[in-house]
């Protein structure tokens, strides 16, 4: 297995291309299977994440097809030969569980296999299920499988979501487009991804209102039609690298990044001592002084993203004072908190609270990688560490950045990825 090792103390300086959002590139290849025609998704990442749809969608019989050597342009689309989404596959990546309304909107039947728990929380699909009921969906839980079918086809329904769920509001928004009437999703969740998403349906041919607040109605339609679609840029990789900026006191060009998409994160970045500014190809982020420590609560957006919570503790770590960061989306989001310490940095959990006293300097040492954003806040604080850091579990890594190594090392890190 792969390590990276990397020696801190650089300063980062110069410009980093911000790939296509793996959020919003899983869904929209199951929108794919929506239709018997070609939808075709340029800017897609190349991530371990977007390897595994792919397997999956294949498997279900409909063709995904790279348009060019790189395979940042995939064709997607076909007929359904097979309604079973497997254990091994599912268990791989919870994503998968976004072929459950696609499945049922085109072929009335689906079984998939129950993601299981995972590193950061339970993340029960509770909401999913719930929701294609309402749409008329028979659904048996057995074997670790679910057993969906709607022989009449879906309905259209009312739907209103206990809390926010990306997942969920993503499922049952694909399974509407063909649904038979009008749903609604009320307290829908309004990340960029799900924008994008819409954008995409509409493009095929759903009619879809509300697009980017918390009620999408959409009026099912008898068929959707093939399209094109350009996938947003992802806020994550970009904010994740807006830290590395900070955290290693240099100033990054993240091309192709748009603020109107991070702007929770940016106030924060801003109190804390970091300047980022708007540039005709992307954004400018620059620690402008000493960073300060600042709190903040993860929230579905447009609030903080949990998604960042781990890099931007990292962060917090080497800042002046202390920062309370709560944790509110999953209930196990802190596994970084151990090795951060073992590097040297004063995090005490309590509850879903952490309280980061900013310590003079971090030190290098050798970590491990628990999930794909903890994996990442590893990495800025090796960036930051006196001496060196070795991380190892990579893998959870390559789900989610794509060459993370590459890229930084061109901004003057010093760090290498090792077979070992
Ligand atoms: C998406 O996961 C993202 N994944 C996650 O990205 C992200 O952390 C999360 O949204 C929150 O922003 C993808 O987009 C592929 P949720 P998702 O449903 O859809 C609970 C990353 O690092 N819940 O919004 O699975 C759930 O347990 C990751 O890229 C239920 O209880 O998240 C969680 O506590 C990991 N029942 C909360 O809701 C349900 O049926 C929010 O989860 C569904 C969710």
């Amino acid at each position: 297995m792969d390590v990276i090792r990397i020696r801190g103390g650089r300063p980062l300086e110069g410009s980093i291309e911000i790939g296509g959002a793996k959020n919003a590139a899983l869904p929209l290849m199951t929108a794919g299977m929506l239709t018997d025609e070609r939808l075709v998704l340029s800017n897609v990442p190349k991530l371990a994440d977007i390897r595994t749809m792919s397997s999956l969608i294949s498997q279900h019989g409909v063709a995904v097809e790279p348009q060019e050597p790189e395979g940042r342009r995939l064709s997607i689309g076909g007929a359904i030969t097979n309604d079973e989404a497997p254990y091994d596959i599912v268990s791989k990546m919870r994503a998968s569980i976004l072929v459950l309304g696609p499945l049922l909107a085109r072929v009335r039947t689906a079984r998939v296999s129950l993601p299981g728990g995972c590193a950061i929380g339970a993340r029960p699909v509770d909401l999913h299920l719930k929701g294609l009921e309402q749409m008329g969906a028979t659904i048996k839980l057995e074997g670790g499988y679910v057993d969906a079918s709607a022989p009449q086809g879906l309905k259209g329904a009312t739907i209103l979501m206990p809390f926010v769920s990306v997942g969920a509001t993503e499922n049952l928004l694909m399974a509407a487009t063909l649904a038979d009437g009008r749903t609604t999703i009320a307290n829908a969740a309004r990340e960029p991804e799900i924008i994008d998403l819409a954008h995409c349906l509409i493009a095929m041919g759903a009619r879809i209102e509300g697009v980017g607040t918390d009620k999408l109605v959409i009026e099912g339609v008898k068929r959707l039609h093939g399209a094109d679609h350009r996938i947003i840029p992802d806020r994550i990789e970009a904010g994740s690298y807006a830290c590395a900026a900070a955290i290693s006191g240099g100033s990054l060009l993240l091309r192709g990044a748009r603020l109107d998409q991070m702007e929770a994160l940016a106030r924060t970045l801003a109190e804390c001592g970091v300047e980022i500014s708007e540039q005709s190809d992307g954004l400018l982020v620059t620690r402008a002084r000493t960073l300060s420590g600042t709190d903040v609560s993860t929230e579905p957006y447009p609030g903080f993203p949990t998604d960042m919570q781990a890099q931007y503790m990292a962060l917090m770590c080497v800042a002046e004072g202390a920062a309370m960061l709560s944790e509110t989306i999953f209930e196990n989001r802190f596994m970084h908190v151990p090795e951060l310490n073992r590097m040297g940095a004063r995090i005490n959990v309590h509850g879903a609270s952490a309280i980061v006293r900013g310590v003079p300097s971090l030190s290098g040492a050798p970590v491990m990688a628990t999930d794909l954003r903890a994996s990442l806040s590893l990495v800025l604080a090796a960036l930051a560490a006196k001496g060196q850091t070795t991380i190892s579990r990579v893998y959870h890594l390559d789900r989610g950045y794509e060459a993370v190594e590459r890229k930084l090392a061109a901004c003057g890190a010093d760090i290498e990825r090792l077979s070992a």
